[in-house]
């Protein structure tokens, strides 16, 4: 059977090497014997056993000796340690050089098959464990990064530069851009890949909470502190920090992170002890942080502290090629779901999506692919299978005229002579905000070409020209 489990014997005693190898085979065992710790050594590294049961105190060379060159070669090698005295030292020692357990001499039968299938089930979970954190990896792995657009590859270049480095990384890019996958991909591949990757999205808590996430506190240091809390930065341990949406930080916990990020340390809430961190940090921001620095709502010293190496990643407006083959992906992982053959699109339907702007980025696409996989159905995805807003042309963009449900028409009628510039500006520019751009003014302002400002100065004439007619 192939799939029987070897068991390496040795001990200079040859009665207890034939009494041994009687009961392991009795069990099921495949067994060989050595009364000689060199040959066993010799024998093993050219024939790794599963199991090693060795005796500590033999001539020339000792059981844990033994046990230590055999897993050089083998880590795996499950090792049980058999001593003669009730030492507590060769046990400890034994554990230390990688014994899996040990007996005392004498020991019962029973046991030893206990040590064994306790050693194997301990095995197979590691084991599991291991395929896991690959399978894990490879999914925000490079690999799991599609796209084969010059922007996206160029990127992926400076991925695989940052990635051994401990320097802090700033991302920046839209909403849905890949930002978040571009963080594990560098933690995935870092040195610190064994160890935990955390991260908090600093959008998303109020600020008392932020912090105590951050930086730990004390128990009773606010009601509802039962008790001591390691912040995040410190439970990274060795891994990897992403601070999610940096920009939303307050001025308060800016100075805080700071200090934080330039000692190396952090003072938990409530405590006056501060407690040293291991973390390699990587932020990212769909804010310009440089304009909020510019315009005071963000620290420079900070903003100069995270982006010591920025990394942007491009809008997927910016990048259409790499839209026929997240399609085909995002198609296939939803047929996967489903259990069903992946459906193929038209090129008529790919060429309306490779039109869209994509306000919403990656995340947008994998949203329309699955809305459109679960309304529709056919073996084929075609053009009148997408959502309205992706199907009408470009040239319909001041499809303002058609779009019945957009308060910019009221301000237009067809019927009429011909509107005036600025009636189809403001018409225009309304249209964008509230239907390419989702309400997002700095994304509307960008569509549009123009600067933000010049945006909400156009909103607020249009306010005013509404109220005074
Ligand atoms: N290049 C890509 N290949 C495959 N999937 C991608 C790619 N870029 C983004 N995605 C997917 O798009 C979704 C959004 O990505 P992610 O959360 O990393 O974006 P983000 O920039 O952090 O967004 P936000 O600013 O909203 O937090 C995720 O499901 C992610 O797996
Ligand atoms: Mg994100």
């Amino acid at each position: 059977m192939d799939d029987q489990l070897s068991v390496m014997i040795v001990d200079d005693e040859k009665p207890m090497l034939e009494w041994l190898s009687i009961l392991l085979e009795q069990h099921g065992y495949s067994v060989t014997c050595f009364s000689d710790g060199r040959k066993a050594v010799t024998e093993g590294r050219k024939n790794a056993p599963d199991i090693l049961v060795v005796d500590v105190k033999m001539p020339g060379i000792s059981g844990l000796d033994v046990l230590s060159r055999l897993r050089e070669k083998s880590p795996e090698l499950i090792g049980i340690v058999i001593t003669a005295f009730s030492s507590v030292d060769s046990a400890v020692q034994a554990m230390r050089k990688g014994a899996t357990d040990y007996l005392i001499k004498p020991f019962e039968v029973d046991q030893l098959l206990v040590a064994i299938e306790k050693a194997l089930g301990e095995r197979k979970i590691r084991r599991e464990n291991r395929e896991l954190r690959k399978k894990i990896r490879s999914r925000f792995s490079i690999e799991g990064i599609i796209g084969k657009s010059k922007p996206i590859i160029d990127l992926l270049e400076e991925v695989r530069m940052v990635a051994d480095k401990d320097s802090t990384v700033l991302i920046t890019g839209e909403s849905g851009t890949g930002k978040e996958l571009i963080a594990r991909a560098i933690h995935s591949i870092s040195p610190r890949a064994e160890k935990p990757f955390l991260g908090v999205n600093c959008g998303s808590f109020s600020h008392s909470l932020l912090e105590s996430e951050l930086f730990g506190h004390l128990k009773g240091s606010f009601t509802g502190a039962h008790r001591d809390k390691e912040g995040l930065l410190v439970a990274a341990k060795g891994g990897t920090f992403f601070l999610d949406e940096v920009g939303e930080l307050d001025r308060e916990l800016q100075v805080k992170l700071l200090r934080a990020l330039q000692e190396r340390q952090v003072l938990p809430v409530g405590g006056t002890k501060h407690i040293s961190f291991d973390a390699r940090i990587i932020a990212a921001t769909n804010a310009n942080l440089k304009e909020m620095v510019d315009g005071n709502a963000f620290r420079p010293d900070l903003y100069y502290r995270l982006n010591v190496i920025p990394l942007h990643v491009p809008a997927l407006r910016d990048r259409s090629s790499d839209i026929p083959i997240l399609l085909g992906k995002f198609i296939e992982n939803y047929s996967e779901a489903i259990g069903e053959p992946p459906r193929v699109i038209t090129e008529e339907a790919c060429e309306a999506l490779m039109n869209y702007n994509w306000p919403g980025n990656v995340r947008e696409l994998e949203n329309v692919v699955e809305r459109v996989c679960v309304m529709t159905s056919g073996s084929e995805i075609i053009l009148a299978d997408l959502p309205d807003f992706i199907k009408e042309p470009a040239v319909k963009d001041s499809g303002i005229f058609a779009d019945k449900t957009s308060s910019a028409e009221s301000t237009i009628s067809t019927e009429k002579a011909t509107p005036t510039l600025d009636v189809i500006e403001e018409a225009y520019t309304l249209y964008i905000l509230e239907h390419r751009a989702g309400g997002q003014k700095r994304l509307a302002a960008k569509l549009l070409g123009i600067n933000e400002s010049t945006l909400y100065r156009r909103l607020e004439k249009y306010a005013k020209d509404r109220e005074n007619p």
